[in-house]
């Protein structure tokens, strides 16, 4: 097995050292060589260190504080803590890549079966732009969080990126500040059903 694939790890403690810019295209161009659905690469990234960075971060903790008093999502409630320790991950870590599909469908809207299908092969194929990334960052010896919590905050921040298209995920990358063991994971005997 291609040995990123073992060593990676999702980080939650960063130092604060700067990642140079070239790195982090290595890492964005690993995740645009991702095969796409209809090769129609559905992703555009948005680079936040610094300034932009924390003005990213503030609306993301405005989105939070307003989730908390009026929730658009229902039922976000219980992950709001970890919304927030998230949000502290992504202080720590030096930059922060927002991924955003410009064929994105409105959160809000209730998709036809056709739409849902063009957005899943989107979102699949977003995904693994991302799995490319974090795989990069780990070859070449940083730390990457994989983060879906800025859901929790999705007008503030699509309000600060202020650009057409749907926020998907993002992306902490950094010097890793911890070596965490592996995670569990199922047994392949539990979610492989062979029928060979
Ligand atoms: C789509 C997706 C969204 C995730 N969102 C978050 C997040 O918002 N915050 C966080 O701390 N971890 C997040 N994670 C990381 C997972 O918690 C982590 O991958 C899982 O616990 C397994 O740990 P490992 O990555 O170290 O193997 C996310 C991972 C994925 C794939």
């Amino acid at each position: 097995m291609i040995s990123a694939i073992l060593r990676r790890r999702s980080i939650r403690k960063y130092r604060g050292d700067a990642i140079p810019k070239d790195t982090v295209e290595q890492i964005l161009r690993a995740g645009m060589l991702a095969p796409s659905s209809k090769n129609r690469q559905p992703w555009k990234f948005v680079v936040a260190g610094g300034k932009a960075k924390e003005e990213a971060l503030f609306a993301m903790r405005e989105g939070l504080l307003r989730e908390k008093r009026e929730a658009i999502l229902p039922g976000s409630k219980q992950h709001l803590g970890g919304a927030e320790y998230t949000l502290q991950i992504m202080q720590q870590a030096p930059v922060v890549v927002f991924v955003v599909s410009p064929l994105g469908q409105d959160l809000f809207r209730p998709l036809t079966a056709e739409e849902r299908i063009y957005e899943i092969c989107n979102a699949q194929s977003v995904g693994a732009a991302m799995e490319n990334m974090t795989l990069e960052a780990t070859e070449l010896g940083l730390g990457s969080l994989w983060i879906c919590d800025t859901y929790f905050a999705y007008p503030e921040l699509c309000s600060w990126l202020h650009m057409e298209g749907e926020l998907l995920a993002a992306m902490a990358l950094g010097a890793a500040d911890e070596t965490p063991p592996p995670r569990p994971r199922k047994q392949l005997t539990e979610i492989v059903d062979w029928r060979i």
